[in-house]
């Protein structure tokens, strides 16, 4: 049976959240991504996001909350600067990791004493969440390695053999997954960059830790090559881009800025040049590179890296590390 994709209508919202109460599994849109979500404390729709997904065992999950009430409930211990964390960005793209209560199964944190929570910023999600009235656990909704869903189409192809309602909210505005914190180390540390910046989080924590990439093994689903496109992808500078596509053989899509430097034989695909708007179209367009059928993808490395730019880089370094 082929997914469903459905407007998200109140009835449609509660119905949603009837399957999740049976242990059924539902995409919903979030501000940054779609989620693929099941009820947090059922283990069975649990096993069937990883299964759907295709995702390894031991990729914890986000805790999707209402509110801070409710994420107080998933965790055992709940700093202060939580509560200002929580006061300042949600709902908003902010996951905070933190001990995790000892009722939350095992397969939410992958084994891990650590559970991330996160309240998403989109009616859609909040309604249903009200609707359910509990914590939804959800990774992205795509299949495990693949670019993650930025509409409710991107879920339906990935899906495309699952039996599976989709509540369609548009296109997400952020476009790139959210900013996850962990709160357990002092000072706490960055382990996914996202629209949430580091610099934004110092303005309430004082010092904040950034790890580069490689050193991002902390957080398991981090890993480099997470976050890819299914066709080959380099990431070129600037300055290079011209002499990089004229020396290709073969037609490559080409991610940039200028669709001038591309020569005739390849595919240009022009990105926004404002930091917002260059996020929330990214996953699509590597999704509509890869629908090319392309021997490669060039992505042109965009010149800032401050603010949203270094999430958005951090991205581009994983969709092109393999
Ligand atoms: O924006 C988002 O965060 C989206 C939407 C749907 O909310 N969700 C998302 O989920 O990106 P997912 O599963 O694709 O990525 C979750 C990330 C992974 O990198 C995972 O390793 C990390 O959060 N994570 C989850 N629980 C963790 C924990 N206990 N400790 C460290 N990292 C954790
Ligand atoms: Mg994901």
């Amino acid at each position: 049976m082929p997914p469903r994709i459905e407007q998200p209508t109140d009835d449609a919202i509660e119905k949603a959240a009837a399957v999740l109460h049976s242990g059924g599994v539902v995409a919903f849109p979030t501000e940054t991504v779609y989620g693929l979500g099941a009820d947090t404390v059922s283990v069975e729709a649990l096993r069937r996001v990883y299964e759907l997904k295709g995702r390894p065992a031991d990729n914890p999950l986000i805790v999707h909350v209402r509110d801070a009430a409710m994420a107080q409930r998933v965790v055992a211990s709940w700093p202060d600067a939580c509560t200002e964390l929580a006061a300042q960005f949600w709902p908003g793209p902010l996951t905070l990791v933190l001990p995790r209560a000892v009722d939350v199964p095992a397969e939410v944190t992958a084994g891990h004493r650590t559970v991330a929570v996160r309240c998403p910023d989109h009616p859609v999600a909040l309604h249903l969440l009200s609707a359910f009235g509990g914590a939804i656990s959800a990774p992205s909704a795509n299949r495990s390695g693949h670019v993650s869903p930025t509409d409710a189409e991107h879920v339906a192809r990935d899906f495309h053999d699952a039996d599976l309602v989709i509540l369609d909210g548009g296109p997400c505005a952020f476009g790139i997954e959210s900013t996850v914190l962990d709160m357990t180390t002092t000072p706490p540390r960055i382990l996914r960059p996202g629209s949430i910046s580091a610099e934004q989080l110092r303005a309430v924590l004082g010092e904040v830790q950034t790890p580069a990439i490689e050193a991002q093994g902390a957080s398991p689903g981090t890993s480099a090559a997470h976050y890819a496109p299914r066709t080959a992808a380099v990431l070129v500078e600037r300055a290079e881009l011209r002499s990089c596509l004229e020396s290709l053989a073969e037609p490559a899509a080409v991610l940039c800025f200028d669709p001038n430097v591309v020569p005739q034989q390849h595919k240009a695909i022009v990105m926004p040049t404002d930091a917002d708007r260059y996020a929330a179209e990214l996953y699509r367009a590597l999704r509509r590179a890869d629908a090319l059928a392309v021997s490669q993808i060039v992505i042109e490395e965009p010149v800032d890296d401050i603010g949203l730019w270094s999430a958005i880089i951090d991205r581009l370094r994983r969709a092109t590390s393999h």
